[in-house]
């Protein structure tokens, strides 16, 4: 018979090892590896009954009837594009964050929403006692609601309590690393507890149709703390981020097995609760200072909406052996990239210079459009010469030098229409652009044409001899 065995367990990335140690192999974290007992526990797996027999299950087509989603709006269009269009019934869904970013606000405030449009909405809160809740819903003015909600961390104790009372639509658990099964002996937040806890409740979900939100905490590497185990076993993962300092919040989908996974919804913090941003663009260009040097305007998209921001960069002469390069809100090895591109085919030379690069609001960029955005501001601020204020660039760059054309062209100049800009700068060759925009705009098919016709200030030639 095997042997009853404690395992050591990573609490950063859940791989499990035989012995302990001071460094994790798998994820290369230090003081990480816990000693836990797996045996028995909701997320212990079966082991009680070896000599169960196997139940035969009926194999089917896969055609036949489906049934759509049956999903819950809160009302909060922001949230709801995000979750793809409602949140789905039965389904599990985690929202993750730093500490103190927002998670119970944003949560709190759906909860009310929904509750308003009559659905029956229980939230459980192991993290602050029944009259701090009260005290944020007040805040928010929720507190006339009929949210129901409890103060409990116990998962059978939860159980118990749900089972009472009429099936809600949908609980939020906040947070996921104060829950506790009586049935793992672990510490509360260790992987056995928060993948035992996170299974209770999900099966719950599946077998009642209700919808349930985790709360997770990520850590420093953004990673949802410990519980990045638990991402495989829900069904929808929302990030909420956003810069200290900054009053934006962007809630991004990073995986929904019921909608698009590229969806972002921008939020605001005010004093009284987030609130809703339904033109981010306007939100990320609000502080530009147009005749500066070093500043382009990016016409971007997230998941079906455009975004526009601005990249600022600055080029300054280093006093250092090797030159800084830091960079906010991109790709670090992308900036060395087009920095890389630009010394070796258009001449430009910044191995002497320190580089900063800035995407402003604190706003995150991960599209390789905003390439040519990029090296715009970096030739701009090297030169001294700032570009045309009304002006937006995308395209991706290859290592050749060349502009490759991007999707949705024509929806980011409609955006930047809507927003008073008159001119883009886009690749060659993009598509379903319509004659009109066409003439506003400046193709080019390479980087040192770009390069040259900022150094010289004749970015937008083209359009000028038109109209002349
Ligand atoms: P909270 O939702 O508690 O964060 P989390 O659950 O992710 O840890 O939000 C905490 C921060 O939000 C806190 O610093 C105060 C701020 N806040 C506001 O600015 N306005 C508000 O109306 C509320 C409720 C919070
Ligand atoms: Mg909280």
């Amino acid at each position: 018979m095997a042997k009853a065995r404690t395992q050591f367990i990573c609490q950063n990335c859940g791989t499990v090892h035989s012995r302990w140690a001071g460094k994790c192999d798998s994820c290369g974290e230090w003081n990480t590896i816990i000693e836990e007992d797996p045996t028995g526990g909701i997320g212990g797996g079966p082991g009680k009954q070896p000599n169960r027999k196997g139940r035969a299950v009926t194999l089917t087509t896969l055609s036949g009837e489906i049934e759509d989603a049956p999903r819950i709006l809160s009302g909060i269009s922001e949230l709801d594009r995000v979750t793809g269009g409602g949140i789905v019934r039965g389904s599990a869904l985690l929202v993750g964050g730093d500490p103190g970013i927002g998670k119970s606000t944003l949560l709190m405030q759906a909860a009310s929403a929904l509750s308003r449009q009559g659905h029956n909405v229980i939230y459980v809160s192991g993290e602050e006692a029944v009259a701090q809740v009260r005290l944020r819903a007040q805040r928010l003015g929720a507190a006339d609601t009929n949210v129901k909600l409890a103060a409990e961390t116990n998962i059978e104790d939860i159980l118990a309590t749900l089972t009472l009372e009429q099936r809600p639509d949908l609980v939020i658990l906040d947070s996921v690393q104060t829950l506790w099964t009586d049935a793992a002996e672990s510490a509360p937040g260790t992987v056995t507890q928060v993948r035992a806890a996170s299974q209770a409740m999900i099966r719950y979900a599946k077998s009642t149709g209700a919808a349930i939100i985790l709360v997770g905490h990520v850590t420093k590497e953004g990673q949802i703390a410990g519980p990045r185990v638990v991402e495989h076993m829900v069904d929808g993962v929302l990030y909420f981020e956003g810069e200290g300092g900054h009053h934006y919040r962007i809630l991004r989908t990073v995986k929904n097995r019921f909608g698009p996974t590229d969806e972002i919804g921008v939020f605001e913090m005010t004093s009284g609760g987030l609130r809703e941003v339904s033109n981010p663009s306007e939100l990320f260009l609000g502080e530009r200072n147009e005749n500066a040097p070093g500043a382009a305007v990016f016409a971007g998209m997230e998941g079906t909406r455009p975004v526009l921001v601005e990249i600022q960069a600055l080029v300054a002469p280093s006093s250092l052996g090797t030159p800084r390069r830091a960079v906010v809100g991109w790709d670090s090895a992308r900036l060395s990239m087009i920095i890389a591109v630009l010394e070796a085919h258009c001449g430009v030379r910044l191995g002497q210079h320190d580089v900063y690069l800035n995407v402003a609001g604190g706003y995150r960029i991960s599209e390789p459009a905003a390439d040519i955005a990029v090296a715009a501001a970096l030739v701009s601020s090297l030169a001294g010469l700032a570009l045309p204020p009304d002006c937006v660039y995308f395209g991706e760059v290859s290592l050749s030098g060349a502009i490759r054309p991007v999707a949705h062209a024509a929806q980011r100049l409609k955006e930047a229409e809507k927003l008073g800009f008159k001119s883009a700068v886009m690749p060659k060759g993009s598509q379903d652009v319509s004659e009109a925009s066409r003439k506003n705009s400046v193709e080019t098919g390479s980087l040192p044409d770009l390069v040259a016709r900022i150094a010289g200030g004749t970015i937008l030639t083209r359009e000028r001899d038109e109209n002349d």
